[in-house]
């Protein structure tokens, strides 16, 4: 908010439908309270607007978006003066999830049928000294005390950001208590967090019952944050090339680990000639990366052709296949 170049009373009157004016001008909490509000409104209305033109090309102002709070806080999109028409059915039906964080906002929208999302945001700035004995339980503990000591703090916020995401995507925040939302794996190279629901949640959404929850969590300058978008179990999310990389850093790293190759495996290592791969091998590998990405790709192709060509393939080379690949269809992938 304090970059915007209009003061917050000019973007109230820019974006707010009159209930939700009524409502900013009304509300009784700090100012700092009131700015983030107005700002969480300002990127969600964003998000929904963005959407709404691209997928159903329905062109709306900010004002006709209106985002009201359900009974249990969770926020609900409604179309002014959308009625619903033949044309269209009912009104489109929008999942949104907002938060808020050291004068950051952030949204998640979607228009997909039957899915649901969270987002956090954290700020790393603010001291939170030893909050983990009350947020997490021993075993969620010993997951982070796993890590390396420069990781602990970051991860630490980002899995309590994870739980605070799938409250949200669940609409009743994190009411059933913070052990209800059980962490049970994460990956530092991908930044996934897998949640397990525990009865207190269940009752709460029991659609969820038997489904690990899969959530996407970053770092970006001084905030972490994270997004799950559940749809019949699987998270959609796009890695980014540099993911992919660490991904395959990693990958690489387990596999050499039993081999007496001591090196540094870095992205310009080579397969066959520096790492030692043998066929088998980088069939081993092609087959766990597809798996991993749940999505085929063209391997048989791409070693018949560098053994053809008589060449190598370097962890760079890979990367720039693999996110090719990743990207062909629709943009989306399912990460587990
Ligand atoms: C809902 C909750 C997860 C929000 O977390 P937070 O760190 O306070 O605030 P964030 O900035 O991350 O998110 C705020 C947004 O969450 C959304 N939200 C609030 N209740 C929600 C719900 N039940 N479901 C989905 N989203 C919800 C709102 O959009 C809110 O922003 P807005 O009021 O400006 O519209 C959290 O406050 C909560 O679970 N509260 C109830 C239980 C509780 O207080 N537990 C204490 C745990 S120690």
């Amino acid at each position: 908010m304090d970059g915007l170049a209009c003061e917050a009373g000019l973007l109230a009157a820019q974006i707010l439908s009159p209930g939700e004016r009524a409502h900013w001008d009304s509300m009784r909490a700090v100012e700092k309270r009131r700015r983030e509000w107005l700002m969480g409104r300002a990127v969600a209305k964003e998000a929904v607007r963005l959407l709404l033109e691209r997928d159903l090309h329905l062109h709306l102002a900010p004002p006709e978006i209106e985002i009201q709070p359900d009974a249990y806080g969770c926020p609900q999109v409604n179309l002014v003066g959308q009625a619903p028409s033949p044309a269209r059915g009912s009104q489109p039906r929008c999942a949104l999830s907002i938060a808020h964080s050291d004068g950051a906002a952030v949204a998640l929208a979607s228009l997909a049928a039957d899915t649901l999302v969270g987002v956090d945001l954290e700020g790393l700035s603010r001291r939170r000294e030893d909050f983990e004995a009350i947020a997490f339980s021993p075993d969620e503990r010993s997951l982070i005390a796993a890590l390396a000591p420069e990781l602990r703090d970051e991860w630490a916020l980002r899995l309590w950001s994870a739980k605070e995401a799938v409250g949200k995507a669940i609409g009743r925040g994190l009411t059933a208590g913070l052990e209800a939302f059980h962490i049970t794996k994460m990956e530092t190279s991908t930044g996934m967090v897998t949640v397990d629901l525990q009865e207190a949640a269940l009752a709460q959404y029991p659609r969820l019952r038997g489904q690990s929850l899969n959530v996407y969590t970053a770092r970006e300058s001084n905030f972490v944050f994270s997004a799950i978008i559940y749809q019949h179990g699987v998270v959609r999310m796009r890695p980014s090339r540099q993911e992919i990389l660490d991904y395959l850093l990693q990958k690489m790293g387990e596999l050499t680990q039993d081999w007496d190759y001591t090196d540094p495996v870095g992205p310009e290592s080579k397969l066959f000639t520096e790492l030692g791969f043998e066929s088998l091998d980088a069939v081993v590998l092609c087959t766990a990366i597809q798996e991993h990405y749940q999505t085929p790709m063209p391997f048989a192709e791409l070693l018949a052709e560098i053994g053809e060509q008589q060449r190598d393939l370097s962890i760079t080379e890979l990367t720039d296949f693999v996110n090719a690949h990743l990207g062909a269809a629709d943009g989306t992938r399912r990460v587990q």
